[in-house]
């Protein structure tokens, strides 16, 4: 016998298959479905359970009537992008509200090491958008996906401002955890709005931050939201893959295996690139380039300082660049003289900032990294 929580399970994936096989009457179905069931569900509860199954009724039954309102084909009319958001006007209804107007001022050169990341976003990203018919000559698909996916502070979110500023096409950025906060409940419509934005452009790049926080796995306790937000995505770039235009999404992750299977079978992240620790070389890049304009003593011995931070993230050396420049400033008030940077400083710092890498933090990914490829 299926529990009505099973039942209602059952229908929430039968929506997402049905999205995904793009037949749209089958996953109005099942979402009306999963609605039933959410409603006996809140009817057989009290109190706060009951009002959150009362809610989840309520979005499955929306989500429904827009799967059914949605013209076949992915929810594009004549390339326009549809406003499946009451009211059609408000704020951010059009997703411009993450389009990233104002180039970042970060460029490849700023970022240390990432050889092979740099390589593939050349090969699969820079290249063929820069020349889309070349691209084509080859039969290369132009567009796509690219996870990246590493620890903490290794400069996934730098990449994607670099690779905004490296493009001349319009750059999309949502961070999962904003959208998830901002827009508690709706996040599934939000970034509905986003992509569908994105796609109305000839060519275009979506840069989604935080990406586990956005598609979680879909598992027997987790939120009705984040199913749905995940069975949306699905749908959205369901529709996208036989378009015209040309969109590449980008995905930055610290948590790639809490990101649902579902999203690596849609062949949209074929490529993932693994943004590890800086090596040596690139260590002493990233102190370089935090010094920049800074003076240093002597006794400061660069390349010694970066063997020595084996394991630090790009992030931890900024940190301690910055506290070592901190430590300098002070003195050179008190002492009403030009701020120089010491070894001490930088000891000092170093003793002061934990390295946020640890063999236990790498594991995960080695472990996701062999099973994935
Ligand atoms: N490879 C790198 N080269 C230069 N700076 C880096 C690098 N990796 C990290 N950083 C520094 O660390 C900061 C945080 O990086 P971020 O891109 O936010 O990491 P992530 O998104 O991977 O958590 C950056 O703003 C930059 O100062
Ligand atoms: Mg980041």
């Amino acid at each position: 016998m299926q529990s009505m929580t099973e039942k209602k399970q059952a229908f929430e994936a039968a929506c997402a298959a049905a999205v995904k096989a793009r037949n749209f009457a089958e996953a109005a179905k099942a979402a009306s479905g999963a609605a039933d069931c959410a409603e006996i569900l809140a009817s057989r509860t009290t109190g706060m359970v009951s009002e959150a199954y009362a809610k989840e009724a309520r979005s499955w039954r929306d989500l429904a009537k827009k799967i059914s309102a949605a013209p076949q084909g992915g929810g594009r009319q004549g390339g326009r992008p549809t406003c499946l958001t009451p009211p059609c006007g408000a704020a951010g209804a059009d997703g411009g509200e993450w389009l990233v107007a104002e180039k970042p001022n970060i460029t490849f050169d700023d970022i240390a090491g990432m050889e092979d990341a740099k390589r593939v976003i050349d090969e699969m990203v820079l290249y063929p958008m820069q020349s889309p018919e070349k691209a084509r000559a080859l039969g290369l698909n132009p567009g796509g996906g690219v996870l990246l996916f590493g620890p903490p502070g290794t400069g996934k979110t730098m990449l994607g401002k670099a690779i905004a500023g490296a493009l001349d096409a319009p750059f999309y950025y949502a961070s999962g955890a904003d959208l998830r906060s901002k827009w508690y409940g709706e996040s599934e419509q939000r970034l509905s709005q986003l992509l569908k934005a994105a796609k109305a452009q000839p060519v275009a790049v979506v840069f989604l931050d935080e990406i586990e926080s956005l598609l979680p796995k879909r598992t027997e306790g987790s939120h009705a939201a984040d199913n749905r937000v995940v069975t949306q995505f699905l749908a959205d770039l369901g529709g996208f893959t036989d378009s015209p235009n040309l969109l590449l999404v980008l995905g930055a992750t610290n948590k790639p295996w809490d990101i649902d299977e579902a999203v690596f079978r849609t062949g949209r992240f074929d490529e993932k690139v693994y943004i590890g620790p800086p090596d040596l070389a690139a260590r002493e890049k990233i102190l370089e380039l935090n010094l920049k304009g800074a003076q240093t003593a002597a006794d400061v011995d660069l390349p010694a300082l970066a063997a020595a931070m084996e394991n630090a993230s790009g992030s931890d050396m900024a940190a301690v660049v910055s506290a070592a420049k901190r430590a300098a400033l002070g003195r050179a008030i008190r002492m009403d003289a030009d701020p120089i940077l010491t070894a001490a400083d930088f000891e000092d710092a170093r003793r002061r900032i934990p390295l946020s890498i640890t063999c236990e933090i790498l594991a995960p990914y080695k472990d996701f990294m062999a099973r994935r490829f």
